[in-house]
């Protein structure tokens, strides 16, 4: 996870270079408006594993959603697991168990008020073959845009994918996700469709994103920088995990984070699109509640001029803010993201 920037090349196909806004032409005739992501909970550690609760925790139920949005949290991202739910070549069908779970937990987090980011999380084949691969995802996106047929646009969002990283990167990255663009804009012709970038869609990664040239493409990063600080102890960012005992932030943090704010004023500049944050965190193993809400205060406060979403990760499972032993939220958590903190 720990991010290098590779300047990518105009993918292959999708329509071609020339009809991209290429990151590197420069300026932009319009303002697209950004999506209202706001204040969002990264439901995570829930759908993504191999098997539903598999990583522990509780199942989603609409409760949660109400306590979410009781919160004041505008916005929640979902992240599913959907290789290793299909039949293992074309047409790749669904298990039609787990999209049945999946529309389950979309409607219960609509009914709650809440926006919807749904996404594909972990298709592991697509970042070590991801040419081979693109028809196989595109299948399943073909399958969930026909299932959320008809759904509110604006409310519900598709991120074709999380965090492309290993062979996935800014070379091959549009003509990966063309079928599954494709097979969403078949039906959805206008639904908002959020893509994120090479190196595990780090903020650099913004500088060199391309992106198709469609209105309703909104581009996304993720932030946990310093990665040293927030994912100390993390065993499964081997084989090196940070050491614990990193504090944040340092004289040098500060200077990156406002560096790191500036890259996003700089991309919302050039592209006319705005991004938002699809997740930000600490590792609560070696990191206080304190400590934690101090880094995503410190994170808010520095992005909040420039006006982006930010999806904290996560609800309770992973980096937590419910604590579902004690059934309250843990102190500090919401008040670092401006909300109040009284139920
Ligand atoms: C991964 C999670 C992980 C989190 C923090 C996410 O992108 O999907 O499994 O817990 O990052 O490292």
């Amino acid at each position: 996870m720990i991010r290098s920037l590779t300047m990518g090349l105009c993918a292959l196909s999708f329509a071609a270079c020339g009809a991209m806004a290429h990151p590197n032409e420069g300026g932009h005739g319009s303002t697209v408006a950004a999506l209202p992501v706001g204040t969002c909970m990264n439901m995570g550690n829930m759908l993504e594993p191999a098997q539903e609760g598999s990583w522990g925790g509780a199942p989603i139920v609409a409760a949660d959603f109400a306590r979410i949005g009781a919160a004041g949290f505008d916005t929640v991202r979902i992240p599913v697991r959907w290789h290793n739910k299909t039949s293992q070549e074309a047409p790749w069908t669904v298990d039609e168990a787990w999209m049945d779970r999946v529309q389950t937990v979309v409607d219960q987090a609509l009914a709650a008020d809440l926006n919807v980011i749904l996404n594909s999380h972990h298709f592991d084949p697509i970042h070590e073959d991801p040419l081979a691969v693109a028809q196989w995802h595109g299948a399943v996106w073909k399958q969930i845009a026909e299932r959320f047929a008809g759904y509110p646009e604006d409310t519900l969002w598709f991120e074709l994918e999380n965090e492309p990283h290993g062979q996935f990167d800014h070379s091959n990255l549009l003509a990966t996700l063309t079928p599954a663009l494709e097979a969403v804009r078949a039906t959805h012709p206008t639904r908002a469709v959020i893509v994120g970038g090479e190196n595990w869609s780090g903020i650099d990664s913004l500088a060199t994103l391309p992106l198709p040239d469609d209105p309703n493409v909104h581009p996304t990063f993720h932030y946990y920088d310093p990665f040293v600080f927030t994912h100390q102890g993390a065993g499964w960012v081997g084989p090196d995990i940070p050491p614990p005992g990193r504090t944040f932030p340092t004289k040098e943090d500060r200077a990156q984070l406002a560096e790191d704010v500036e890259k996003v004023r700089a991309y919302v500049a050039r592209t006319g699109k705005t991004p938002f944050m699809g997740e930000t965190g600490a590792y609560d193993r070696h990191i206080s509640t304190a400590d934690r809400a101090a880094y995503h205060r410190t994170v808010r406060e520095a992005f909040a001029p420039t006006g982006i979403g930010m999806c904290v990760w996560a609800y309770a499972n992973t980096f937590p803010f419910w604590d579902r032993d004690s059934g309250e939220w843990l102190p500090g958590m919401r008040a670092s993201l401006g909300l109040a903190e009284e139920d």
